[in-house]
């Protein structure tokens, strides 16, 4: 490469373009993240999809987990595909435009590196056609990798919703996830899942950094037992999200 050409910068990725034109009609899109695995962003993401239905509004879920997605099970997702004419459009379950990689992969596992990874969200986000939503809910893979930096750098209005269980080692991990995303993208608060006692860890730890407490929701025996057979909004875990719902908006 000549120096001329090495000189040469590209200012901005023309995918940003795309991404941008693809979610101009789409009114606050929550990122339902934690450094954390296992703590209920799924859970969260579906169930937080399912309210703001409920209550009337045009919802999108986007599962980005493409190694362990998991939201079509809570979704009870039957045999429904996008329609793939004009880039991808995600098919209504429950009402709520959803799309996951699972349309694809067919529950096969998927052998995925960083890079790889990096290009299918691009690729996703580059291609499918959400259309007019006042909410888009996206569902993160656990962890503090490839996708939430490659969100903020291509969807920078994104709104995080950290989830975390009040486990001593949840909240280890949760607290880099705090540091990571602080300043660098707009931090709803933190929700606590999974309550079983009084202690105030989590909201000391939101209290530490300055970041909203969004509230709580308890360990709710009947929520595994409720996927599936379309009691999940009757459960405490959605009469408590249904609350923190509220300070959403
Ligand atoms: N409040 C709750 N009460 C009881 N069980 C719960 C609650 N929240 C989540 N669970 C259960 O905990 C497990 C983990 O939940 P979920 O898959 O939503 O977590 P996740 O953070 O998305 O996990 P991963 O990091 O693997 O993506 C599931 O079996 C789910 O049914
Ligand atoms: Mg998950």
């Amino acid at each position: 490469m000549d120096r001329k050409h090495k000189n040469l910068k590209i200012k901005k990725d023309p995918r940003v373009f795309i991404i941008k034109d693809n979610l101009k009609k789409v009114k606050r899109i929550f990122a339902v993240v934690s450094g954390k695995g296992g703590v209920g962003k799924s859970s969260v993401s579906s169930l937080l999809s399912l309210i703001l239905k409920k209550q009337g509004y045009k919802v999108g879920l986007l599962d980005l987990d493409f190694q362990g997605p998991t939201c079509h099970i809570i979704l009870n997702r039957k045999n429904e595909m996008p329609n793939e004419k004009y880039g991808i459009v995600p098919p209504r379950i429950n009402g709520i435009r959803f799309f996951s990689i699972v349309y694809f992969s067919k529950n096969e596992p998927l052998a995925l590196r960083g890079v790889e990874i990096s290009d299918m969200i691009i690729e996703a986000l580059t291609i499918i056609k959400w259309g007019d939503l006042d909410y888009l809910v996206i569902d993160f893979p656990p962890g503090l990798s490839d996708e939430i930096l490659d969100l903020i750098r291509f969807v920078k209005r994104m709104e995080v919703l950290i989830v975390t269980t009040p486990s001593i080692l949840a909240l280890e991990t949760i607290e880099k996830t705090i540091r990571l995303l602080k300043n660098k993208i707009k931090i709803l608060g933190l929700i606590e899942n999974m309550k079983i006692s009084n202690k105030d860890n989590v909201k000391n730890l939101a209290k530490k950094f300055s970041i909203k407490y969004l509230g709580f929701i308890p360990f709710d025996f009947n929520f595994e037992n409720s996927i599936n057979n379309h009691k999940l909004l009757k459960t405490d875990f959605a009469k408590k999200l249904e609350g923190i719902v509220k300070s959403l908006k």
